[in-house]
């Protein structure tokens, strides 16, 4: 789900775009997704809050038993519900008609302009940070295989994807939200930075970001924690050499390295801070498990950790909850029903954290904040 939708910040872009041909397809479909998200959406819950079926099911869900069978029991009966009616039923077709659209359009959208990406990717620029590609990193099949979000081979299927997302789909789809966890309207640069403030202290030396992908988020570290150094990892070259790349042309310092992010390489306790953005409902749930020991194995007694992800089913209301559940089969997000079922404070827990809050920062649950705290060493406990 959410990333790259500002790719190319300010100064960063070059004086081209898509051609008004590519623009107006890209503009139409965000035309679609931003009626289908707000108008439609809010007549489909109408008819859902109004229905007899519907109104027991809100009940229910308010009294709010948390055991996860309950839970997903009550969103496959909400489905049944939801699905009853025409207006939701055209509300998704049109939410899937859009995902696929953004490949369709946007792909031949960016080829009328090939020469021109192409050669905004390989400027050259100044070095400021690091990247490191590891070619003997095979990526597991859960990450390789999926087309991610309906994206035509995954993350690394299509070498212009990076101006595909900052030039196509960024502007004219995604600034509109409506999409997955992020609302209608909702202004993702701006919940970057909301998440990145959730790091209780201003004072980090160095901050990890597994799973960084583009660098969107490493620009809103950057914002609150100027002084801090910024080190990352992500299992996609495509998304990492393209990262970089911007991060050069921003003059923004950040170490990325293509690891996989449950065996980093980063030496024990030799970060202060972990951020995470959008990372954990695209991993399995083992994968999470093993990727917060790691985390765990890489902080500072003291360190803080905040991980900014898709509400649980139980933090939202029931019709939302079944809006968030529908990514799982129609866009290409394998894991997102087990990622709302979870439980991330109690996986962080798990792994040795505690002072574990869980908390949304935004309506409808999103983002959805979980932060916790590695312990201090023994010998620096207060007594
Ligand atoms: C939705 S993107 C979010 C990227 C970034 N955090 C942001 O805020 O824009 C999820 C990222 O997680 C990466 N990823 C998924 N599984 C991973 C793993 N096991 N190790 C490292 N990166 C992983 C993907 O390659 C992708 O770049």
């Amino acid at each position: 789900m959410t990333f790259f939708t500002n790719a190319a910040p300010t100064g960063a872009q070059p004086a081209f775009g898509l051609t008004q041909n590519g623009r107006a397809g890209m503009q139409m479909l965000g035309s679609i997704q931003k009626f289908s998200s707000t108008k439609m959406r809010e007549a489909a819950r109408t008819c859902f809050d109004e229905s007899e079926a519907g109104q027991a099911l809100i009940a229910e869900h308010r009294q709010g038993n948390a055991e996860r069978a309950a839970v997903h029991d009550r969103v496959k009966r909400a489905k049944t519900i939801a699905y009853s009616d025409p207006m939701f039923r055209l509300e998704r077709f049109l939410q899937r008609h859009v995902a696929e659209e953004n490949f369709n359009r946007g792909i031949p959208a960016v080829e009328e302009r090939r020469a021109m990406f192409t050669g905004f990717i390989a400027a050259d620029r100044e070095a400021v940070g690091s990247l490191e590609l590891d070619p003997a990193i095979e990526a597991p099949a859960y990450h390789a295989q999926t087309e991610w979000h309906l994206e035509p081979g995954g993350w690394d299927g299509y070498d212009l994807y990076g101006p595909l997302f900052a030039f196509a789909v960024g502007p004219h789809v995604f600034r509109h939200g409506g999409y997955a966890a992020v609302g209608a309207g909702a202004d993702i640069t701006a919940q970057r930075v909301a998440a990145v403030r959730q790091l209780p202290r201003n004072d980090y030396a160095r901050i990890y970001e597994p799973g960084c992908g583009g660098v969107s988020t490493f620009r809103a570290i950057a914002t609150v924690h100027p002084e801090a150094e910024l080190a990352g990892c992500d299992l996609s070259p495509l998304l990492l050499r393209n990262g970089h790349m911007l991060a050069e042309r921003q003059g923004l310092k950040v170490e990325l390295k293509q690891r996989d992010a449950t065996a980093t390489g980063e030496p024990d306790e030799s970060v202060d801070a972990v951020v995470t953005y959008a990372l954990h409902h695209e991993l399995p749930p083992k994968e999470n498990a093993a990727l917060f020991r790691e985390m765990f194995r890489i902080m500072k007694p003291g360190g803080d950790i905040v991980l900014s992800d898709p509400p649980p089913f139980r933090a939202v209301d029931i019709f939302h909850a079944v809006i968030l559940e529908w990514d799982t089969d129609h866009r290409e997000e394998p894991f997102f029903t087990a990622s709302c079922l979870a439980d991330w404070g109690e996986e962080l827990e798990k792994a040795g954290f505690t002072d574990v809050e869980a908390y949304a920062i935004g309506p409808d649950g999103y983002p959805w904040i979980t932060r916790a705290r590695k312990p201090d060493a023994p010998a620096n406990r207060p007594v």
